[in-house]
């Protein structure tokens, strides 16, 4: 078991980076312990530069992911925590990579249609070749399961495939070098929905910071985000399949669930009848209680860049260590000629 995934450092981890992806990697890393696995958990900082951004706010960003991973519960003693830039082999092998990913399967990445719009001929390249860059970091390791939401599941799709070409073209058919990958999707909370409009994704490059919660608000900015949530005038149904056609109450309904560990359903169970006058106010202290310690060992862990350097450092060692046999194997099949 080999568990491998990894977090843009760019904004602040919101509650739909925790509940669709770091809850995961939290819980996965005692699994794969007990199994005698291994979790590599990294910063996304190479992925950053597909779109414009602040090199000065770059490096600080990066540790502050990192504090707030940190503070989620992933620890450095079980999981292998660093940033890709001090892992030369992403960026290589993503190059190896290249000559086997079609454009055609580029030009189908939704992300990339949503994140270009109109506007591709002014695109960074690395926006369109991101999706290399996200199997070459999986691939690199020999990843077994991905934890990821909903959003990555197609990204994941292309690295199998990425795989299974490299392999077909260039391997014995008894010597595959790569593992083809699987994503790892929470079964409820795999797309949680801005506050703002129950349609689009929360997302860290929403312009509006009320339309997500971020695991660094404190309890007084959680609160006042759920109680001007975009909702609509019904009352909640008893039954999930009434909330059709009512996203914005679908969504918060599917938070308290998956923030109380509980299903839709019971929580219907509990609030079937009653507005959002009295949902909200449940729903927020609910956020408050489960996000105010982690808030608290944030704020404590981002005082000690030094620190978080540290960590970064040693992790990117141990990755740069695990990673090597596979890069190599890859030069090697490509015929590239070396020493
Ligand atoms: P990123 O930084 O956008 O998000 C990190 C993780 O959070 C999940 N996520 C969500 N889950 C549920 N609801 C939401 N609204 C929501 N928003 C984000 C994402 O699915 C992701 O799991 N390309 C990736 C980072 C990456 C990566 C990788 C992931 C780079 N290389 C290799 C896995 C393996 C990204 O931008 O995630």
């Amino acid at each position: 078991m080999r568990i491998v995934s990894g977090i843009q450092p760019t904004g602040n981890l919101h509650l739909g980076n925790y509940l669709g992806a770091i809850r995961n990697w939290v819980r996965m890393q005692d699994e794969a312990a007990a199994q005698g696995g291994e979790c590599l958990y990294f910063l996304a900082d190479l992925h950053a530069l597909s779109q414009p951004h602040d090199p000065k706010a770059l490096a600080s960003n990066t540790r502050e992911m990192a504090a707030a991973l940190l503070a989620c519960g992933i620890d450095p003693e079980k999981s292998v925590l660093f940033n890709q830039a001090q892992v030369p082999a992403h960026a290589e092998l993503q190059w190896l990579l290249n000559g086997t990913a079609r454009v055609g399967w580029l030009n189908r990445m939704t992300q990339w249609k949503d994140k270009a719009g109109k506007n591709r001929e002014g695109q960074s390249v690395a926006l369109f070749t991101y999706p290399v860059l996200q199997a070459a970091d999986v691939l690199l390791y020999q990843a077994t399961h991905v934890p990821v939401g909903e959003d990555q599941k197609q990204h994941l799709e292309l690295a199998r495939d990425i795989a299974q070409k490299f392999n077909n073209d260039y391997c014995a058919p008894d010597a595959p070098l790569f593992t083809l990958p699987e994503p790892i999707i929470p079964r409820e909370a795999a797309r949680i929905m801005s506050l703002r409009d129950g349609t689009a994704k929360m997302s860290k490059s929403d312009p509006s910071d009320m339309s997500r919660i971020n695991l660094t608000d404190d309890a007084e900015t959680i609160l006042q985000k759920v109680r001007k949530a975009k909702t609509d005038p019904e009352p909640l149904p008893a039954d999930k399949a009434d909330l059709e056609g009512r996203p914005e109450a679908a969504n918060l309904v599917g938070i308290y669930a998956a923030v109380a560990g509980t299903s839709p359903e019971a929580v219907l169970g509990e609030f079937a009848g009653h507005g959002f006058g009295a949902f909200k106010p449940a729903l927020g202290e609910l956020l408050v209680e489960k996000l105010a310690p982690i808030n608290a060992r944030f704020l404590e862990l981002r005082q000690d860049p030094a620190g978080l350097d540290a960590i970064l450092r040693s992790g990117a060692e141990k990755a740069r260590a695990l990673g090597t046999p596979t890069l190599h194997g890859a030069y090697a099949a490509l015929g590239l000629l070396r020493g």
